[in-house]
């Protein structure tokens, strides 16, 4: 299996001198392209500012990064936005959507910036509301939808370029157990057909039971899961 993500000796630290605080310390993972892999931990883990390291957003104090075994954690910002644009879709705690445009214009939006061709928008915009069950509420704003809505155009928006690579920052924080569940399987589907890997952040036990790359954060460094998982 191809790595798509890969981190070494991964550390963050905030500040100086006495007020320097160590968030990430340490931190190995090598994601395999097509894989569902989930990162937990308590609120403050630093699971946020490890995505933010991952999309080249934030630059890490130690270590490396490798996406598709190239090391973009020395990237110029014009190479990191250029790396976010075309390579990486992302789910933030805080949507980011555009709160003139509708449901289908925030995806749209989100698809002129890549390289898909004008003329697949249409299509990719129908499959990702479909995908997340907005068909009711295309052409609605954000201000007219509830937070869990909102949160699954913010992910319509992140899957309809089909990046290689999707950091979602707990996107089923707001959706109830069922819609969170149906998410899952969106994302599972995603890696399976369509080769694309997604690295997401939960706390949610439902959906730790039903992942099996699962990688917990505590005390800023990394553990496998899976066999703390099955005893
Ligand atoms: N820019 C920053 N400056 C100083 N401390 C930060 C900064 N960003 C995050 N932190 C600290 O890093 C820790 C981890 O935060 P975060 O990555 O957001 O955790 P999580 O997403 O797991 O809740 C927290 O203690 C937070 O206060
Ligand atoms: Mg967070």
């Amino acid at each position: 299996m191809n790595s798509i993500l890969e981190a070494r000796h991964l550390g963050k630290f905030f500040g100086k001198g006495s007020n320097k605080v160590q968030v990430l310390k340490d931190i190995n993972l090598t994601m395999s392209e097509g894989s569902l892999t989930v990162l937990r931990g308590r609120s403050g883990s630093g699971k946020t500012t490890l995505l933010n390291l991952f999309c080249a957003l934030d630059k890490p104090s130690e270590g490396d990064i490798f996406f598709q075994n190239k090391q973009i954690s020395q990237y110029t910002e014009k190479q990191s936005s250029e790396l976010r644009r075309m390579y990486i879709g992302i789910i933030f705690q805080s949507y980011g959507l555009v709160p003139l445009l509708t449901v289908e214009e925030n995806i749209e939006f989100g698809l002129r910036i890549t390289d898909v061709p004008r003329k697949e928008w249409k299509k990719r915009v129908d499959q990702s509301i479909d995908l997340v069950g907005l068909n009711k509420r295309s052409k609605h704003r954000p201000s007219e939808l509830s937070g869990g809505e909102q949160q699954r155009v913010a992910i319509a928006r992140a899957i309809a370029p089909k990046p290689p690579l999707i950091l979602a920052d707990e996107p089923t924080a707001e959706l109830d157990s069922n819609m969170a569940l149906r998410i899952i399987n969106v994302f599972q589907e995603l890696t399976q057909n369509d080769k694309m890997s997604i690295l997401m952040t939960t706390h949610d036990p439902a959906i730790l039971e039903i992942i099996d790359n699962v990688y917990a954060l505590e005390d800023g460094q990394l553990a496998d899961d899976k066999k703390e998982k099955h005893t």
